[in-house]
């Protein structure tokens, strides 16, 4: 069969203030009163017959909501502490049968055409049956530093390049070949643990080892802090020689970044003053006085200005608070 497994344990630590430990920004109400979650649950609610959810104990409360809501029968698996997407996936896949197809997709994303979206899916399960794992590349409209590329010869991998600097970036547009890597995945649980294996035993080992120590579905928090904290594209997708990728023309954002927010807002009509300055989270008159493509943003109980070009470095805001702590 085939299962979506949604990722959900996230912090978006490079949206603080807007999201936080406790509300992270796949929960907010930032959509017609539909968080980013559950427009990923309806999205693909008629392309898996299984739906597993990934997430974290500190707002698991907040998916269950939402999964209770849709009706939609699903599996919890609960992280006891955030250890980044290849052990995340691998929990999917120790609770999946080895021949299962996993449609592995981020919560906190923007799609939209369905048509192709669902194109591109069903290419991705056709290929994932032959043993592939695949990853969805979309075709980049700008030099962004937020994101992995895909260098690619037809639906072979190259390259993996994660999170480049703006020089390299700038390098991999104008050459043409490359691809926004989405975070979207799709494999036979079995191949996608032979290669994180065969690549990154001790992920493996220590994954494994807190998925059979769960309590009640909730993972042993002292094996959990064990695991090695590594994305499934530095811990597999980098070095396995599976991959493939299914070039896709949908419509796809990751609201990662204070920057993609604003330029989002833009296009659905947010205001912003004449040099590009930008409000959000409030209906105050605010007045921005010798500042250019500022962003200034308020919450109840902390704000954050910034230079819209530093969104990526909103993260260490966050880190050094929760060094605080
Ligand atoms: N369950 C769980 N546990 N989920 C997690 C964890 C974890 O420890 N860490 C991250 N996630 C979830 C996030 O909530 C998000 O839905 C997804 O996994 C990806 O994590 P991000 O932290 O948002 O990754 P990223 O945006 O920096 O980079 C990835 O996605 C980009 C596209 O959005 C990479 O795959 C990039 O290459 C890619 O371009
Ligand atoms: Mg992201």
């Amino acid at each position: 069969g085939i299962t979506h497994v949604i990722l959900t344990g996230g912090v978006g630590s490079r949206l603080w203030p807007l999201s936080r430990k406790s509300q992270p920004k796949q929960y907010l109400d930032l959509f017609d009163g539909k968080s980013l979650f559950e427009m990923t649950v309806n999205r693909n609610s008629n392309l898996a017959d299984k739906v597993m959810v990934v997430g974290n104990v500190d707002n698991c409360h907040l998916s269950r909501k939402v999964m209770e809501k849709s009706n939609i029968p699903y599996i919890d698996i609960i992280e006891s502490t955030p250890r980044n997407t290849a052990a995340a996936i691998a929990f999917a896949a120790f609770a999946s049968h080895p021949e299962d197809i996993l449609v592995v997709t981020p919560s906190d994303h923007i799609i939209d055409e369905m048509k192709n979206y669902e194109a591109a899916i069903n290419e991705a399960v056709e290929k994932a049956f032959e043993g592939y794992i695949v990853t969805f590349g979309i075709v980049p409209t700008k030099p962004e530093t937020g994101y992995g590329y895909i260098e690619r010869k037809g639906d072979d991998v190259l390259s993996f390049r994660e999170k480049p600097n703006q020089v390299t970036a700038k390098d991999f547009i104008a050459k043409g070949n490359f691809l926004w890597n989405s975070g979207m995945f799709c494999f036979k649980a079995g191949v996608f643990l032979e290669e994180l294996k065969s690549f990154n035993p001790e992920v493996y080992e220590k994954s494994k080892m807190a998925w059979d120590n769960n309590a009640n579905g909730i993972l042993d928090l002292e094996m959990s802090l064990d695991i090695p904290s590594i994305s499934i594209d530095y811990a597999v997708m980098e070095r396995s020689k599976k991959i493939k990728v299914v070039p896709s023309t949908f419509i796809w954002s990751d609201l990662g970044s204070f920057e993609s927010v604003y330029d989002f807002l833009v296009s659905t009509g947010h205001s912003v003053d004449k040099n590009g300055n930008m409000v959000i989270g409030s209906n105050n008159y605010t007045a921005f006085v010798g500042l250019k493509n500022t962003i200034f943003v308020y919450t109840d109980t902390a704000n954050l200005i910034l230079q819209k070009e530093s969104s990526q470095d909103v993260k260490n805001v966050y880190n050094e608070l929760e060094r605080a702590n």
